[in-house]
């Protein structure tokens, strides 16, 4: 079965379409979301083609205004797309003859739709390499806060999911701000790569026209030209860059999810979260679940899936163009879209979080100072190795006898070398005070990494403010 519809570039076809082919190939219904950037790159497409001489400044003047007037009236809602229309590339080039005529056949002057495609994309992730920045670091504000807030609030820290040594929430929490702080670095970097103007390679070889790449390139807000025609129209490792900085920000928040998730359980109870970012069973009247957290831990894999999906979608196109690459957006789409929800979540869900500093309390057990024991027999001369074993055989005993170790009676404790004075040592306290290393949980050292944080968030902002003030 075929169509009949005609495209822009029918001259060499005798028969339309098959449908089949259509409705794998037609990307309108998806990549009109690059509307604006289209339009945007259109625009600086003719005013260099006006400054060659190529386009009267009428005509110039014609199609910025007319792309501008398509932009807007989509924007608030006409419908001026056509089935017959293959990609908004397409549509808007279509549009824009059919209102302002003659002008309109001339925009595609000394381009091909590989530069243009290139140039949209680009401006595209570009923007929302700078949205996730934004996202994240309103998400770092807040854990932050928290952070600050739980100082000092004792809570054992794991290994293996087993209690390990005692922390404090707010050095867990830093944690997770200096995580999102590389994550954040990221999309910076994704949004750096991208930003390159690829107008004026053409098809493959670089246009015949010799407009100026750099002023076009300083009109979209790029920071310099591709620097090889072939590369330009070819490569979307720039697209991988930002989608892999998604799926390692999707990497990141999945585990704090499931952290989150399981200290909300009965068991632990350090966390309950707000009804409104919990749901309820259809069936059990008691159950509130943690349904922001398990479907951010769900969503990442997603946010990896596309990654994986456009590697192995490029990986075998041979260059330049080949329309495999089409196949870029909609897991950019959907990563983009899933990015922004989950850093809304995570952040509104930690905000209006309740922490539980006494169940924390409540639950650790004294065999977390087993290593600081070690570690102050080291200090009395007992090499660290005989040490562990000395510390090992008296937890044992209070494994065994279902005892804290400091409720061990005198006469264990009296194997241990000067066991008895060393015992009055050990507290959780003092078990943070020990550790005000550099990047340690000991009050001093959290202290320090809040002003690094603050710092970090003041930096981010100061970014924050140039690339809003590009515009994309
Ligand atoms: N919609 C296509 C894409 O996104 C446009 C490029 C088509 N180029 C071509 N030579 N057929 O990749």
């Amino acid at each position: 079965m075929t169509t009949t519809q005609s495209a822009l570039w029918a001259g060499r076809f005798d028969a339309g379409m098959s449908e089949a082919l259509r409705a794998i190939s037609f990307s309108l219904h998806f990549d009109r979301k690059l509307l604006v950037y289209d339009v945007r790159g259109s625009q600086a497409h003719a005013r260099s083609l006006g400054r060659l001489g190529v386009l009267s400044e009428q005509e110039v003047l014609a199609i910025v205004e007319g792309l501008e007037g398509i932009l807007s009236d989509i924007e608030a809602g006409a419908d001026l797309y056509l089935p017959s229309d293959e990609d908004v590339h397409m549509a808007v080039e279509r549009i824009l003859t059919d209102r302002i005529g003659a002008a309109g056949r001339k925009l595609h002057t000394g381009r091909s739709r590989n530069d243009q495609v290139a140039t949209a994309f680009r401006l595209y992730v570009r923007d929302q390499a700078r949205k996730a920045h934004a996202g994240l670091l309103a998400l770092q504000e807040t854990v932050l806060a928290i952070a600050s807030e739980h100082r000092a609030t004792t809570m054992a820290g794991y290994t293996h999911m087993q209690q390990a040594q005692p922390v404090t929430l707010g050095h867990y929490l830093l944690s997770l701000f200096f995580a999102l702080e590389r994550d954040r670095r990221r999309f910076c970097e994704a949004r750096d790569r991208a930003g390159r103007n690829p107008l004026g390679s053409g098809a493959l070889a670089g246009s015949a026209f010799p407009v100026d790449r750099h002023k076009v390139a300083i009109e979209l807000g790029f920071s310099g030209v591709t620097e090889n025609s072939i590369d330009a129209v070819s490569h979307r490792d720039w697209v991988l860059e930002y989608l892999s900085a998604c799926a390692i920000l999707g990497t990141t928040l999945s585990r704090y999810a499931e952290d989150f998730v399981t200290w909300s359980a009965a068991e632990f109870g350090y966390v309950t979260f707000s009804d409104q970012y919990t749901s309820g069973s259809s069936m059990m009247p008691n159950k509130k679940n943690p349904d922001g957290f398990e479907l951010a831990r769900g969503k990442s894999g997603r946010l990896v899936g596309n990654l994986t999906a456009l590697m192995v979608a490029t990986k075998g196109a041979p260059l330049t163009y080949s329309r495999d690459l089409q196949e870029d957006k909609e897991p950019v789409f959907d990563s983009a879209q899933t990015v922004e929800v989950l850093l809304g979540i995570f952040r509104g869900a930690l905000q209006d979080a309740t922490w539980h500093p006494d169940r924390m309390l409540a639950r650790l057990t004294d065999l977390l100072l087993a290593t600081d024991l070690a570690d102050l027999l080291v200090d009395s001369g007992v090499a660290f190795r005989d040490a562990h074993h000395i510390v090992g055989t008296l937890v044992g005993e209070a494994s065994r006898s279902g005892r804290g170790m400091l409720e061990l009676p005198d006469s264990s404790w009296q194997s241990v070398p000067e066991g008895i004075a060393l015992r009055g040592k050990l507290s959780f306290e003092a078990s943070l005070s020990r550790r005000n290393i550099e990047g340690g949980t000991g009050p001093e050292s959290v202290e320090r990494q809040l002003a690094q944080a603050a710092q970090c968030l003041a930096q981010g902002s100061l970014l924050q403010t140039k690339i809003d003030r590009g515009g994309f």
